[in-house]
């Protein structure tokens, strides 16, 4: 089974994980199944950006991005070319490292 490695973010998990990630299931379910409480403000609708993560590695084995997701990673806080919507992105076959960014928008409840 692949692995995804989360780095250490100050809040959500301090020391970094690993864990096990079922391919098919998505990164943000993989991390909330372990306890790290990545926000999701949307409930996984790709429609905040609560969830945005950064692919330190193994970005490419992830499906494209969608218009939809492309729109809304447009506006998230410290956009990078290996950024995804964790609710997203699925796990394929290869092991992931992911970021947390340190702040997220929340369009969901901003945009109203
Ligand atoms: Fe809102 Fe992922 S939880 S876009």
């Amino acid at each position: 089974m692949p692995q995804i490695i989360f780095l250490p973010h100050p809040e959500l998990c301090p020391d970094g994980a690993a864990l096990e990630a079922p391919v098919g299931e998505t990164v943000l379910d993989v991390a909330l199944i372990n306890g790290i409480s990545i926000p999701h403000a949307c409930e996984k609708w790709c429609a905040c950006t609560t969830c945005h993560l950064v692919i330190r590695e193994g970005f490419d084995s992830l499906d494209e991005s969608d218009e939809l997701e492309d729109d809304m990673l447009d506006k998230a806080w410290g956009l990078e070319m290996e950024s995804c919507l964790g609710c997203q992105a699925k796990v394929a076959d290869t092991d992931l490292v992911v970021e947390i960014p340190k702040y997220t928008l929340n369009l969901a409840s901003e945009e109203h």
